[in-house]
């Protein structure tokens, strides 16, 4: 699977026939009334956001969709991993009928890639569906999850497992936002910024090596520059595969290993970015062993995921047999067909594939990359 992507352009467009729309990335979005402005009318606007959101950001939010709509709600979920279940999902619904919304009323994810994923999730389904709006305030949410229309909750068995393809309105990605954003969630988001570059586009994983440091310090031109390009690597993935027949399970690298230590370890306790980092050594790893690339590249990587601020040693998920815990969690995936775990490797440099490996060879990687 290689990619041809277009160079790197101002606009972002996701393109999907009826269900395409547009992702901003700029300065000064979010609190301007402009940004909505293309957006159909409708009476009501309910804003979910979070207790750690909120309050640096809902009331700018609140004032530019005042034009827009008559009556503009908020409803404030819990903060966390931990929260993304069937109890804090039926906050937003009960906000929505004890509002008395209808089904042109508009919801806008205003948060991470958790109050994103929920939000969507609940657009989804209330009212068999209600348009949405993405305004993403960490960078692992503006350069992957509020892009793509995926949705979902976890189950305590199993990551992402409940959930809905629906695609946003509009995305907005305010670069201002990243400012107030804790180092630990900057690294985080970082993982799924380095992520392209392996399985799509060297010249781009070349520019981040270039630009670590720059990312590191919130340079707002090179901050600038891994969002758009990033959605629109996104935005050609999604394009051609929107409900991942296909083509778009590459973008899962590192997240087979990585959603395992998720659960394995309990929601919240390593960051999805840190699972996806420290995943995509081990994805780097197994796919040396099947002998799809060399050391060069493999070191290449940990090296990266290192100076992004991320861990490339693995958790001991259990005493006894660790190797067999993390198969376990593993046959768990979206990928998974006939209970055989199917990984997203590299094939060449700029290139990924999608296949299962033996599990002896998967055992092996994981007692390299675990302390
Ligand atoms: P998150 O939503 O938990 O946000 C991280 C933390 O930062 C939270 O405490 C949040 O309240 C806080 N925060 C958010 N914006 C802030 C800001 N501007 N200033 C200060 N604090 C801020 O985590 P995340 O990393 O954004 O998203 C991870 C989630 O995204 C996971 O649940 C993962 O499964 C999901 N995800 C979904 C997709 C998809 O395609 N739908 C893709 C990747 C990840
Ligand atoms: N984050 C993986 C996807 O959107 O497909």
């Amino acid at each position: 699977m290689s990619a041809n992507i277009p160079p790197a352009g101002a606009q972002v467009q996701i393109n999907l026939a009826e269900r395409s729309y547009p992702i901003v990335i700029g300065p000064e979005l979010l609190g301007d009334s402009a940004t909505y402005r293309q957006l159909p009318p409708a009476t009501t606007a309910l804003i979910v956001s979070n207790t750690a959101v909120a309050p640096l950001y809902a009331r700018q939010l609140q004032a530019a969709l005042g034009g827009h709509y008559k009556k503009v709600l908020l409803t404030v979920l819990p903060d966390g991993e931990v929260y993304k279940d069937w109890q804090t999902l039926q906050l937003i619904f009960d906000a929505l009928l004890e509002n008395g919304c209808d089904r042109k009323t508009v919801l806008f994810a205003l948060g991470g890639g958790v109050v994103g994923d929920m939000t969507g999730f609940a657009a989804a389904s209330y009212m068999r569906g209600v348009p949405f709006v993405q305004v993403p305030t960490t960078l692992l949410a503006q350069v992957d999850s509020s892009v793509g229309g995926k949705t979902a909750i976890n189950h305590p068995l199993g990551k992402n497992m409940i959930g809905a393809f629906y695609q946003p309105q509009l995305v907005v990605c305010d670069l201002d936002v990243l400012n107030t954003l804790p180092a630990r969630e900057l690294s985080a988001g970082l993982a799924e910024v380095i992520k392209y570059g392996p399985i799509a586009d060297l010249d781009f994983l070349d520019w981040i090596e270039t630009n670590m440091d720059a990312l590191l310090a919130r340079d707002p031109v090179a901050l600038a520059h891994a969002v758009r390009r990033s959605c629109e690597i996104k935005a050609w993935v999604v394009g051609q595969d929107e409900r991942e027949q296909g083509l778009r399970a590459i973008l899962n690298f590192g997240h087979t290993f990585g959603h395992a230590i998720e659960s394995g370890l309990g929601y919240g306790e390593w960051l999805h970015g840190e699972g996806v980092g420290c995943g995509m050594v081990m994805a780097a790893h197994l796919s040396r062993r099947l002998g799809l690339v060399d050391d060069a590249f493999v070191e290449r990587l940990v090296h990266l995921v290192a100076r992004a601020g991320l861990p490339v040693k693995g958790p001991v998920l259990s005493s006894q047999d660790n190797a067999g815990r993390y198969l376990e969690l593993m046959r768990v995936d979206k990928k998974s067909e006939a209970g055989e775990i199917r990984f997203v490797l590299i094939e060449g440099p700029g290139r990924a594939v999608v296949r299962a490996a033996p599990d002896a060879l998967v055992r092996e990687v994981i007692d390299t990359c675990c302390r």
